[in-house]
């Protein structure tokens, strides 16, 4: 009888212990004995490989997902999911909350990207939205008296797709009346304690890290810092060893910014790269990047046209000052930090500074409220219009709008964002305030989010919550590079499903059933 891999077969016999245990597989202690043997199905042979993948393409594992779904590793990945998920629910349900499901089927919800939109043919030229977010019937369940709500959600963004974002992802989504920011940290902080343990058996040292959204900025140049490693920026406007020229002197005056990293080991930071850095800094919008570089006390670089380096004195921050690089960006504080947040997360990679097993979690707190949208070219919400300011920063609006902290946070793991949220607006009269510095007209409140406004005036609780992206969560902890490696069934970055061929064309009749044409052929 002929065998090939993948064939299924059923074998009778018996089970013995192994003479000789393989301790490199699962089932090396045993082997069985076969006294009879059937094949219950054959298999063509597999376009790709179950024990062994090597350079084989996305595209082609995506297509075939059923047979890439059999290796360990996937195995691994999809079994883990499900054990993240269980502890997660056990916690909340322990902890009061109550899975409560909300629409599939409804309207634009506001955190940014654009709607999955879907024609209603009982509504002729009207649109479902499929929902980005619950955000808004959680807020209403809060507004109903369900005081503890979480539900783990399918949610639905159509924006350009990356490793980690997924037009159809998971969220953990929790929402509760009554409740301050300390109340959340505490919860949070407690449910990944308790995942941790019965999923990774690691104990989680709590309370998490918590950092003030300005404090990552200037150290870290991003709101989602990658702790696993130091490398702070340093702020070298009042560095003793560097005297800038007067143009740049004049730029500090005027309010522009002069920022760096000082690299301890800089015999791994090549020319090559340094000069990319330099090609890189002029797309980026910054003034000026610069560097100098001290290898056993020779300088090279192009720094000093612009500063007097005064290298005999002992440099802050410096260990060796005969051998270090240290790099230097002056221009608006934003595209600095901003330029300088990105090289250094390349150059901890350059300088093997990233330990891939470490696991480092914070928050971040203290957001604005606001920012300005260079794609848009108006003020946006930095979470969404929901979120509440500080209370003491009332008056700032709509005066100083960017002036304006808010009540939100982020969770963060190694430089990714894994969740974020905020304590809720539950007051109607600040709620329009902040949609009127959004630019919403009053007929556009009306349409867009009427319901929750008429909710706001029927003895709305305070309260506040969070949303997790599950993929996010199983990806890092997994440790895999891409979201798609922890989703059974996913898009690919074009956003199609090679198996199924989705998205796929559709019919004159069900088009003209819809009300709908497309102006184009239908093939
Ligand atoms: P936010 O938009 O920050 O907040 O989303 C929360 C978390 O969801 C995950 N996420 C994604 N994961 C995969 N693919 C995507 N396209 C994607 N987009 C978001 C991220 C993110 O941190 N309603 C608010 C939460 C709240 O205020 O309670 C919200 O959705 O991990």
């Amino acid at each position: 009888m002929e065998i090939k891999p993948e064939y299924v077969i059923k074998a009778l016999g018996e089970v013995r212990r192994r003479e000789n245990p393989n301790p490199q597989i699962p089932t090396g202690d045993y082997e069985i004995w076969i006294d009879d043997i059937t094949v219950l199905n054959v298999s063509k042979t597999p376009p790709i490989g179950v024990i062994k993948q090597s350079n084989i393409s996305e595209e082609l594992r995506l297509r075939y997902r059923y047979i890439d779904l059999r290796r360990s590793e996937m195995h691994s990945n999809v079994i883990m999911r499900h054990k993240i998920v269980n502890s997660v629910r056990h916690y909340l349900n322990e902890c009061g909350f109550i899975d409560i499901e909300t629409p599939f089927l409804t309207k634009s919800t506001p955190e940014g990207a654009r709607d999955f939109l879907v024609p209603s043919r009982l509504n002729p030229c009207r649109f479902f939205a499929l929902p980005q977010s619950p955000q808004i019937f959680k807020q209403l369940l809060m507004i109903s008296g369900f005081e503890n709500y979480y539900q783990i959600v399918r949610c639905f963004r159509d924006e350009d797709l990356r490793a980690d974002r997924q037009p159809e992802f998971t969220q953990i989504d929790i929402e509760a009346s009554f409740i301050c920011e300390e109340d959340i940290y505490h919860i949070i902080d407690d449910m990944f304690k308790r995942l941790m343990k019965e999923c990774y058996k690691q104990a989680l040292k709590t309370p998490i890290r918590r950092l003030d959204y300005e404090t990552a900025l200037e150290l870290y140049g991003t709101d989602r810092p990658d702790l696993r490693y130091e490398m702070q920026l340093l702020n070298l406007k009042s560095f003793s060893a560097l005297k800038p020229k007067e143009f740049i002197l004049e730029g500090l005056e005027k309010g522009k910014s002069l920022y760096g990293i000082i690299i301890q080991d800089p015999g791994k930071v090549s020319r090559k790269i340094l000069d990319r850095y330099t090609t890189l800094s002029k797309k980026e919008g910054v003034d000026i990047f610069t560097w100098l570089k001290c290898i056993h006390g020779t300088e090279s670089g192009p720094m000093s046209k612009l500063f007097e380096i005064q290298i005999s004195v002992k440099m802050d921050h410096i260990n060796d000052p005969d051998n270090f690089l240290l790099l230097a960006v002056f221009g608006e504080k934003k595209a600095v930090l901003s330029f300088l947040g990105e090289l250094r997360i390349e150059l901890a990679h350059v300088l093997d500074l990233v330990d891939k097993d470490k696991l480092e979690f914070c928050w971040v707190t203290n957001f604005p409220l606001f920012e300005w949208s260079k794609e848009e070219k108006k003020i946006v919400s930095v979470h969404h219009p929901f979120t509440s300011p500080n209370e003491e920063d009332l008056d700032k609006i709509p005066k100083e709008p960017f002036k304006v902290k808010s009540r939100s946070y982020d969770f963060v793991l190694n430089g990714v964002e894994l969740g974020g949220g905020s304590i809720r607006i539950h007051k109607i009269d600040i709620q329009k305030k902040i949609l009127g510095v959004l630019g919403f007209k009053e007929e556009e409140n009306v349409k867009k989010f009427g319901f929750l406004l008429d909710a706001l005036e029927y003895g709305a609780p305070p309260h506040g919550g969070i949303a997790f992206g599950l993929d996010r969560i199983v990806m890092m902890l997994q440790g895999e590079d891409s979201i798609r490696d922890v989703i059974p069934f996913p898009k690919t970055n074009k956003g199609i499903c090679p198996l199924t061929g989705a998205p796929d064309t559709i019919t004159e009749k069900q088009l003209s059933d819809l009300g709908l044409t497309t102006g184009h052929p239908l093939s």
